[in-house]
């Protein structure tokens, strides 16, 4: 923890890149590891593009739960800590969650590299609507449709689609710019999310990771905190502040 703290002072640019695990401790389910969304949905069932296109009702399900788990949940501490690292030196936020999380707690920019659950968009004529508006009919099983009359979907990345292409870009610049790294709450398995800290190490970045479990980025960090994002965030951001 030292060590990171001494780094992160040291630092005048630093990223960060959060996965599920930023928001377990808000409630949200992560995709892998025992109590995860993959155990009980097989994403090439419910989360491809050829499945939401050959049956998007049961896609439905899926964005249902997340739709009602990740609108109804609040930024925990954590989420909170990242916003006061602004103030040393933090420029970017990217993240994989579509949970909006970190925007509500009042981060700057953020980088949504797998899109987002608060926008609906129509796949035939491309109009978009919030999905605040349509909460009542989802939750109560409905599947919303566009006024051109196609069910409307989440703006979230399904596997076999790209990314969007702006918001890689940036996220890949700021890797590839930034002093530091943080890399919290992802199993840093998903391309091409999983690259970005290997971009900010090729530029001689350092890498600080905060995870409960290893992944293949912690023979690769520079310093591992082993933790739980709402108490290992508090805790880093605090001393930097001291
Ligand atoms: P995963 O579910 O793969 O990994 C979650 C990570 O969070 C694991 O490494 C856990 O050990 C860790 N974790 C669990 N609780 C934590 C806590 N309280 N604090 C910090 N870390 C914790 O989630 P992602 O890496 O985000 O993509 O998955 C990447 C992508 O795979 C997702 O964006 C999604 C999924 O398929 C798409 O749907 C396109």
């Amino acid at each position: 923890m030292d060590k990171a703290v001494k780094a992160i002072k040291r630092a005048d640019r630093i990223a960060v890149l959060t996965g599920a695990g930023m928001s377990v401790e808000s409630g949200i389910a992560p995709f892998r590891g025992e109590d995860g969304l993959w155990n009980e949905f097989d994403p090439q069932e419910y989360a491809t593009l050829s499945a939401f296109k050959r049956n998007p009702e049961k896609s439905w399900e899926l964005f249902r739960l997340q739709i009602e788990e990740c609108l109804s949940a609040d930024p925990h501490e954590g989420h909170r800590s990242l916003v006061e690292l602004e103030d040393h030196g933090l420029k970017a936020v990217v993240t994989q969650n579509v949970d909006g999380l970190h925007q509500e707690a009042g981060s700057e920019t953020v980088l949504e590299l797998h899109g987002t659950l608060a926008e609906l968009v129509c796949p035939s004529c491309g109009s978009r609507e919030e999905t605040e508006d349509h909460l009542d009919e989802i939750i109560d099983g409905n599947i919303p449709r566009c006024e051109c009359g196609s069910m409307l979907r989440p703006d979230v990345v399904l596997f076999g689609e790209s990314l969007p292409r702006e918001t890689l870009r940036r996220s890949q610049r700021n890797a590839e710019e930034t002093d530091l790294l943080i890399s919290i709450g992802t199993s840093a398995v998903v391309q091409p999310a999983a690259s970005i800290p290997t971009l900010a190490e090729r530029t001689g970045s350092v890498l600080i990771e905060i995870n409960p479990e290893k992944t293949p980025l912690t023979p690769r960090a520079d310093h591992f905190l082993e933790g739980k994002a709402g108490e290992k965030l508090p805790e880093l951001v605090e001393q930097v502040k001291g």
